[in-house]
């Protein structure tokens, strides 16, 4: 496998500078797609805001929202109505009140199992791109990433046999270990890498341990996690390790 390109490690100042350089980044990606654009959203608390910024006139004005499909790198088990679920909490904070509903691609977890729900999911990415695994075109022009506290990322676990599989683009988790104690269905390495960008928020000082051993620590999976073009981390003065250098 070709060696990934290096990580780029952006410096902001708080969390709204990470929203709105992430938000001029997911701009970015889609001016230079004049086509059908593919953004693949991510969970847990810090896109919040990001999300929200989306829907202020000043972005919401600049979003050709009828050519951007949404995805979501992972979910929780859970009805989208359940505050737990990913992308019911960015559908509140967004594409409920901008987005089409067809450009709008939730994982199905009223499906019977997680498992189901990863191959209806899987079947979907195919049909949608009308390309197979094999095919080099990325499925995602940015796909978003956050770091848990173990070091996980998308709904990929230190340990857990998802992270070593290459032959599916989602796969499901049984029961994860960390909050929320929930089944989940994510996608793996290589459908996250089949990206033009992987662009990870990593924002508060809780975040500033994780950060250093997932710097230090290659088995971590939001170490071994990156995109076939860019990896970018946006990472605030609070997240930022004192040794880390950052452009
Ligand atoms: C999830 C997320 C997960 C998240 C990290 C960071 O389903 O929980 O996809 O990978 O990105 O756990 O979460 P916070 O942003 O809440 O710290």
């Amino acid at each position: 496998m070709a060696a990934a390109n290096p990580r780029k490690i952006i410096g902001v100042t708080d969390a709204a500078a990470l929203a709105q350089a992430a938000a001029d980044r997911i701009l970015a990606r889609i001016d230079a797609n004049g086509g059908q654009v593919a953004i693949c959203l991510t969970g847990g608390s810090s896109p919040k805001r990001l999300y929200e910024l989306l829907a202020t006139p000043g972005y919401r004005a600049r979003i050709p929202w009828d050519r951007v499909h949404w995805f979501i790198g992972d979910d929780r088990f859970v009805p989208s109505s359940d505050p737990l679920s990913n992308i019911g909490m960015a559908k509140r904070a967004f594409l409920d009140e901008c987005a089409p509903r067809d450009c709008v691609h939730p994982m199905p977890t009223d499906a019977p199992t997680p498992d189901a729900a990863a191959r209806l999911y899987e079947a979907m990415l195919k049909t949608f791109h009308d390309i197979s695994m094999a095919d080099p075109s990325p499925l995602f022009d940015l796909v978003l990433m956050g770091i848990g506290p173990d070091g996980h990322t998308a709904s990929l676990f230190p340990g857990y046999p998802a992270i070593d599989v290459t032959d599916h683009w989602v796969v499901g988790v049984p029961q994860a270990h960390v909050e929320p104690f929930v089944p989940r269905v994510t996608l793996t390495l290589p459908a996250l890498a089949s990206s033009r960008e992987m662009l990870f928020l990593v924002s508060g000082k809780d975040k500033r341990a994780i950060a250093i051993r997932v710097l230090a620590d290659d088995t971590l999976p939001a170490a071994r996690a990156h995109s076939n073009g860019e990896t970018v981390w946006l990472i605030d003065s609070a997240a930022r390790p004192e040794t880390l250098d950052a452009s």
